[in-house]
């Protein structure tokens, strides 16, 4: 494979936000009275904040009109954004700023394909903003991974073939959604919970360049 560009999920691959989602969400579905946990989480992963509501909500069986479905989901996002209110580049996940200074010494070009409609606002946090030359997040997608939209928006913005794209992923709705875009699928993570990927990584500590062409072969 010829290697031109990585595409990045946000949440849980470049920063450590995937821990604060989940906060939020057990906050929310522990004011209407039920308890979510971290397996039942993994679902959400990747999931637009609608959609993941929606889950928690069948978790916890409650049937809502929209008016009460939009106010808990701004009263989500307003726990959520308390959270990385703080944030700081700390806050990136270990050995991903050294991956992303690398890929441009060697010109492969970089997207963001985040379901997050924070990500601006978190990448500027951390100062990474500038590490991204197309940023599809979600105030440009229709449609939630699985689906793949958001990294064939990617890869268009760039101006890349599907084929010579890798995704660098923690969910497992993000691994389908890259693979259904014919891009190479990088877990990043648990290997059980990314069974569908390629290849997967634990994180990006002690990763280059060159150790993941290794583990395409
Ligand atoms: C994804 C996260 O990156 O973004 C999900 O994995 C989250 O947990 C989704 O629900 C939407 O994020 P936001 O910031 O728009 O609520
Ligand atoms: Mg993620």
């Amino acid at each position: 494979m010829n290697i031109q560009a990585c595409i990045f999920d946000l949440d849980g691959v470049i920063v450590d936000t995937a821990k604060y989602h989940y906060k939020a969400w057990r906050r929310l579905a522990n004011s209407l009275d039920f308890d979510f946990t971290e397996a039942q989480n993994e679902q959400l992963k990747g999931v637009s904040r609608m959609e993941s509501l929606n889950i928690i909500l069948k978790i916890g069986n409650k049937i809502l009109d929209e008016a009460q479905k939009t106010a808990l989901t701004k009263q989500k996002n307003d726990w959520y954004l308390e959270q990385v209110a703080d944030m700081k580049s700390d806050e990136i996940l270990p050995g991903v700023v050294d991956f992303l200074n690398e890929l441009q010494t060697k010109n492969i070009r970089t997207a963001l394909g985040s379901a997050s409609k924070n990500a601006v606002l978190t990448l500027e946090k951390v100062n990474l903003l500038n590490y991204f030359e197309v940023i599809i997040d979600g105030t440009k997608t229709t449609r939630s991974k699985p689906d793949p939209q958001v990294f064939q928006l990617g890869a268009q913005g760039l101006g890349i073939a599907p084929e010579n794209c890798i995704v660098f992923e923690d969910a497992a709705k993000g691994i389908v959604a890259a693979r259904s875009a014919g891009m190479y699928a990088i877990g990043v993570g648990n290997a059980d919970e990314l069974a569908h990927a390629h290849a997967v990584i634990p994180s990006f500590e002690q990763i280059n360049f060159e150790k993941i062409k290794v583990l395409m072969c």
